[in-house]
């Protein structure tokens, strides 16, 4: 049966990745593509898709009342996935408003519109960064507390409780997915793999903040995209899922990685200065997704790495696109 599934935030990278797996996986899904076209979106993540009659593209911003009104009253989801945000990292520190505005106050008022209408099931993204900065070892899961270190972090977790909260009282449909750090193709050289690949690439230094000490625990956007799948079809209502490789490595030990499998040397490493924000964050973990929900990673670091080696080797003019700021030409 038809069913229209509606994506916020979807012409970002993680969001464009998901539109294209549920078109390629459920013919009979039409998607809707609200996205305010900011600075970290680009249509052309989508170009594939601009002619596909299962696809619609609609620019709105989710911060605006008239804007999420307008489209749940036009397409009638039966499903949201909620990734639109405001995640640049630079921006943390100075500006927390703007992460009110669209994390917090835009959450609200999507999530408002779905206890008006009749969706089915909502998925909100939020991010394993909730849970704080942590060390190595630290026994991380879905029941550890909220600990944010920066604006980003703090207004997920503040719309992770809205969210909460509307599960208790209104009995929503909806899941919370906490995703560890994604890395697939489309992803803006500013994003750690991709730069260092498309230095490698160039012939440029690599940079590395401060003497890359700081952990991550990396995830490949193809077994993601699966993990959102069954948490939208199989997911508990209230449940929160951690999405999360549980393998926490240092990003200069992943830069290195890179490096060596692009046939380069640690030569071209430029340590640059420390960046305010930048905490560890090693692995949390992802028991749920796992043991109720049957998803296991199907690509590991090496063979993730593999992957979008060859990908950024091929597609290097999307990436000066980008830079050349080519894309902004679809805004
Ligand atoms: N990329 C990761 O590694 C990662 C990790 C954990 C969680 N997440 C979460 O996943 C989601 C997607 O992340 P991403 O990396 O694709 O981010 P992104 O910045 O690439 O994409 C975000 C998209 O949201 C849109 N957007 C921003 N403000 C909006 C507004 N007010 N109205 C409508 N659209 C708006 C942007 O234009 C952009 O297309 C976010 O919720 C993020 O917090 C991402």
């Amino acid at each position: 049966m038809s069913k229209r599934v509606l994506v916020t935030g979807g012409a970002g990278f993680v969001g464009s990745h998901i539109i294209r797996y549920i078109l390629s996986n459920y013919s009979e899904y039409r998607v809707i593509n609200f996205d305010a076209l900011t600075p970290s979106a680009s249509l052309n993540r989508l170009s594939a898709e601009e002619n596909n009659p299962m696809y619609t593209f609609y620019h709105g911003d989710i911060s605006n009342e008239k804007d999420v009104q307008y489209v749940f009253e036009q397409y009638r989801p039966n499903f949201v996935i909620h990734l639109a945000s405001q995640s640049y990292i630079d921006k943390n520190i100075h500006q927390p408003n703007i992460f009110i505005q669209t994390n917090v106050i835009g959450t609200q008022l999507v999530l408002q519109n779905v206890r008006e209408s009749n969706v089915e099931k909502m998925v909100q993204f939020s991010t394993s960064k909730v849970y704080g900065s942590y060390k190595e070892d630290a026994d991380i899961d879905e029941n550890s507390r909220l600990l944010p270190y920066s604006p980003y972090a703090a207004s997920k977790a503040a719309a992770d409780l809205f969210i909460a909260a509307s599960y208790r009282s209104h009995k929503l449909n909806v899941s919370i997915i906490r995703p560890a750090n994604i890395y697939g193709p489309y992803q803006f050289t500013e994003k750690l793999i991709p730069a260092v690949i498309y230095s490698v690439i160039t012939n440029k230094k690599v940079p590395v903040f401060g003497n890359g000490g700081s952990y991550r625990d990396w995830l490949y956007i193809n077994d993601f995209c699966k993990a959102v799948d069954l948490v939208l079809h199989k997911g508990k209502a209230g449940e929160i899922y951690n999405i999360s490789s549980q393998e926490g490595i240092k990003n200069i030990d992943i830069v290195k990685i890179i490096i060596k499998k692009m046939d380069s040397d640690d030569s071209k490493i430029e340590h640059l200065k420390e960046r305010m924000g930048d905490e560890s964050y090693p692995a949390v973990k992802s028991i749920k997704v796992r043991e109720k929900l049957g998803w296991t990673p199907k690509f590991d670091l090496e063979k993730g790495l593999d992957e979008i080696i060859h990908w950024y080797k091929n597609n290097i003019d999307w990436v000066e696109e980008i830079h050349s700021g080519e894309y902004q030409k679809n805004k």
